[in-house]
């Protein structure tokens, strides 16, 4: 990078937030430079989060199935043989391929691309240290903090990401451990155990609330979610927290007790994952050079269009507020870009899916039950469970349902939870429905293709108004 150069924008990290970004900024016309220590793009969710552990989540998927669901399919197979090496090499190429395919967007879209750690200056300038080794600067006109999340440690227990991992470990783990206990029963907890569930590891998952799924979850859904993870072989032990580890022995000993107070319990395991939650990252960023502030919980404090208090110095993705999710951070990125160069920006807080890659998967979008009678809103729901789908059952796949809750006066859509197979896909239409704001009576009077799952999403908007056909 040239020192005397003043770009349009300068992105300090290269994950979902800042590459997207950056695209768009090169495709608006901007002069942009990208600021990335790892060594590769795509950041969390590339290297070590979504793409990842959705590689690992598909193939172990398999394994379990042929190993059990096989013989009423009419379909015997002879001996089935984990080759763990081989399933994450799979990994590998999966998250190799993508990586350097946004290095090729870069250059496709003029983007530079700086190796290393980016750090305030001053208002305007970013000192890097170069992975490579040595030093430049750059300066932009606007700067964009894209740094992203890391895993929240849980006090007294060293990460090591070998015995004591976060879910960075546990998608690298060179052996299928004999028990696992998992603290923390949200998303990372419960698709990262349920890898390693799968596999043959016993997996003992601790939760401090009364349900698993984590933040959004709908009550009826994290129920029946518990249920099925635990026919597949998963523990849980819920209202329970930990209260301290030891990873000094052979193992590690976990110590719990009722999250009121009371009994307590040593739980053994040979590893442990630490799934507690993500923080904002802002280490070694400079802020206090440029006087910004964070709050209570770490995030870069901005406004509605992404501004921190310094106008032309921005922030979105993880390491500000909102879910930590790889697509949130995408319409964020569009949206600032849009910002910079426009002037407006659009992002539909009320309208980000969530999901939960287990089998069966997790998907809502929108206001939960829970969250609706708490605001006192009055509101219809719709059920249909996947038992009556005809597609589900010529795939022998019938559990899970979709859930429907819409409006008591006007029927406008105001929440969709579904849990059954390809519920990550399905919940898109949900999505549309709500950016659109349409009525569980539009979905119902829409044509849905026979046979497919989406048809119980058809039926359970009928439900919701009216009456489902078939149940
Ligand atoms: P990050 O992806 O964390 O990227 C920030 C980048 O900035 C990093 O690469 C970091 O190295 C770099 N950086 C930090 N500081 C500096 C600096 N000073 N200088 C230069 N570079 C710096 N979300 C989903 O939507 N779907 C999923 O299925 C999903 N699965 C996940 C699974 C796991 C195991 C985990 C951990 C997360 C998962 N997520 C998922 C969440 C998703 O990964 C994040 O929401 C997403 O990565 C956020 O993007 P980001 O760009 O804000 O931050
Ligand atoms: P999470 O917030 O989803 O769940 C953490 C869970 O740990 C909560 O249920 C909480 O009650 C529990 N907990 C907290 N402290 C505890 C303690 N001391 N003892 C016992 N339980 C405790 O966080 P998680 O699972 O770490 O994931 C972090 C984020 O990563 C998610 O919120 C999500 O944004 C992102 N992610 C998204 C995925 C996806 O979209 N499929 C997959 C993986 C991660």
């Amino acid at each position: 990078a040239s020192e005397a150069e003043e770009k349009d924008l300068v992105i300090i990290g290269g994950g979902v937030a800042g590459y997207v970004a950056a695209i768009k900024a090169g495709q608006s016309g901007m002069k942009v430079t990208c600021i990335e220590k790892r060594g590769a793009l795509g950041g969390t969710c590339l290297n070590v989060g979504c793409i990842p552990s959705k590689s690992l989540l598909n193939n172990s998927h398999l394994y379990h199935q042929i190993l059990h669901d096989t013989k009423n399919r009419g379909i015997e197979v002879g001996d089935v043989k984990l080759n763990l090496g081989a399933m994450m090499k799979a990994k590998e190429t999966s998250v190799s391929g993508l990586t350097k395919g946004i290095e090729f967007l870069f250059k496709k879209n003029n983007v530079e691309y700086i190796k290393g750690t980016g750090a305030f200056q001053d208002e305007h300038t970013v000192a890097v240290n170069l992975v490579e080794g040595g030093e430049t600067t750059v300066r932009g006109k606007n700067i964009l903090i894209a740094t992203g999340s890391e895993a929240t440690p849980f006090p007294g227990l060293t990460i090591d990401e070998k015995k004591v991992i976060t879910s960075t470990g546990a998608i690298a783990l060179q052996e299928v451990p004999k028990k696992m206990v998992v603290i923390g029963g949200g998303i990372i907890g419960l698709e990262m155990g349920s890898v390693w569930s799968r596999l043959g590891a016993e997996v003992t998952v601790v939760e401090y609330l009364g349900q698993i799924g984590g933040p959004g979850m709908d009550a009826d859904v994290a129920k029946q979610a518990q249920k099925l993870l635990q026919k597949q072989g998963m523990k849980f032990k819920l209202n329970t927290k930990v209260t301290a580890g030891d990873a000094g022995g052979e193992g590690v000993k976990i110590n719990v007790e009722a999250a009121k107070g009371g009994k307590e319990e040593t739980l053994d395991a040979d590893v442990v994952l630490v799934a507690i939650g993500r923080r904002p990252y802002t280490n070694g960023l400079g802020l206090e050079n440029i006087g910004l502030e964070v709050d209570e919980r770490g995030r870069v404090i901005i406004d509605q269009e992404y501004r921190t208090k310094i106008p032309h110095i921005r922030a979105i993705g993880d390491v500000t507020f909102g879910p930590m999710l790889a697509h949130k951070a995408e319409e964020e990125s569009v949206a600032v870009v849009e910002y910079m160069a426009k002037g407006y920006g659009h992002v539909n807080y009320g309208a980000i899916p969530s999901v939960m890659y287990t089998h069966p998967e997790v998907a809502w979008v929108g206001q939960n039950e829970q969250e609706l009678k708490a605001a006192n809103v009055k509101y219809n729901v719709g059920q249909f469970p996947f038992s009556a789908n005809s597609r589900a059952k010529t795939n022998l796949d019938t559990e899970g349902f979709v859930k429907m809750i819409s409006d008591a006066e006007t029927d406008r859509i105001l929440g969709i939870h579904i849990i059954g197979p390809n519920a990550g896909e399905m919940i898109a239409e949900g999505v549309l429905a709500l950016e659109y704001g349409a009525s569980s009576e539009d979905v119902a009077r829409t044509s849905h293709a026979h046979p497919t799952l989406s048809e119980a999403f058809k039926e359970a908007a009928m439900a919701t108004y009216d009456k489902a056909v078939h149940y």
